[in-house]
């Protein structure tokens, strides 16, 4: 087992030790950044990682020097054999994660706990239930407040992703910091990403920069304060002086953090990504079901990567849609 391994650091001299792993095409919410309007087409489930694939596939990646992994979808917990895949992933010598949008959490929070879990990512874009609704196309608002406070009440540690869109939710900044005057959550907003079908434009995504201002401007310059991140951070993170939790912000669009990246993607269907932004995948499983070493394509998948953006360096061909309708919508590559 080695840390040192070669196999995942690329030419860069990034080293690959987190994996995201996509447990799922599906969702059972269907918020209009992430599910094209008109659906995706599904893998077939026989094209999916099977609990014990999957497992193979992490267990080389472990023993490669990951020693994080992150368990994705879609919704992760729609999958009826969460609670087996992630037994037998417990048993690695690995930091496991979670991100969820918590509609099912009351369901498999035994089984987090038992397999060790500690921290967990929940989507949740607004306070308002209504706009719930209007985002995400379903009801469930309650039933995801309900399993915050069940989560809170187990000791997990809890981050809520928020993705801010102009016009959408970005009125909400100052309402989700507040919110962690008296709640330990770490609020991460995250700059809105295009991916195939989302109708993404330059013009919806709230930027850095802007976050920082709304929030000096209302809480005082002086009540901000910076937070130490840890080196492979996405979030800068800060706090507001004698509040219980922090907050964050992930500026993928106006301010990429790609020379500490040190993040590979797996999707449910079994293919590498290197990048979220990448045209290029290549197919692990089929290897894997054909009894052929996978470490080749590994190899390949971390070789290509390029140092920004997939190779998108420049604002200009990222904020170019022709660059992002040959990328899998996020619901098929796993956030
Ligand atoms: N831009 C930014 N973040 C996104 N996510 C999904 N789609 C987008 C997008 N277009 C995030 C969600 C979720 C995570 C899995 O990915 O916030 O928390
Ligand atoms: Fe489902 Fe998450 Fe996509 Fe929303 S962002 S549709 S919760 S996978």
């Amino acid at each position: 087992m080695g840390s040192s391994s070669s196999l995942l650091t690329d030419t860069f001299g990034r080293h690959h030790n987190y994996l995201r792993i996509s447990l799922t095409e599906k969702c059972n919410l269907r918020c209009t950044y992430c599910m094209p309007a008109e659906g995706v087409s599904l893998s077939p489930s026989k094209h999916l990682m099977t609990a014990d694939e999957l497992y193979e596939i992490a267990a080389l990646f472990v023993q490669q020097g990951v020693n994080k992994i992150r368990l994705t979808g879609g919704e992760p917990l729609v999958r009826k054999d969460f609670p087996q895949i992630l037994e037998k992933l417990a048993t690695l010598p690995v930091a496991l994660t979670l991100t969820t949008n918590a509609i099912l959490v009351d369901r498999f929070i035994s089984h987090f706990a038992a397999a060790g879990l500690k921290k967990i990512n929940v989507s949740l874009d607004t306070l308002n239930a209504q706009r719930f609704q209007k985002i995400t196309l379903k009801d469930n608002f309650k039933q995801v407040k309900k399993n915050l406070k069940l989560l809170q009440a187990e000791g997990f540690e809890i981050k809520i992703n928020v993705v801010l869109i102009k016009d959408v939710n970005d009125d909400e900044i100052i309402d989700f910091i507040q919110w962690t005057a008296h709640e330990p959550y770490n609020i991460r907003f995250i700059e809105f990403m295009p991916f195939d079908g989302n109708n993404w434009e330059r013009s919806k995504t709230v930027g850095l920069q802007e976050i920082q201002e709304q929030i000096s401007c209302h809480f005082g310059l002086d009540q901000v304060i910076p937070l130490t991140s840890a080196p492979n951070d996405t979030a800068k993170t800060f706090k507001i002086k004698g509040f219980k939790g922090a907050y964050g912000i992930i500026s993928t669009v106006t301010n990429p953090f790609c020379d500490s990246c040190n993040r590979l993607r797996l999707t449910a269907n079994g293919k590498l990504r290197s990048c979220l932004f990448s045209e290029e995948e290549l197919d692990l499983l089929t290897a894997l079901r054909a009894g052929k070493p996978i470490e080749p394509i590994i190899s390949k998948v971390v070789n290509q990567k390029k140092a920004i953006r997939a190779g998108l360096e420049a604002p200009t061909n990222f904020e170019d849609p022709a660059h992002h309708s040959k990328n899998r919508s996020m619901i098929r590559i796993g956030g």
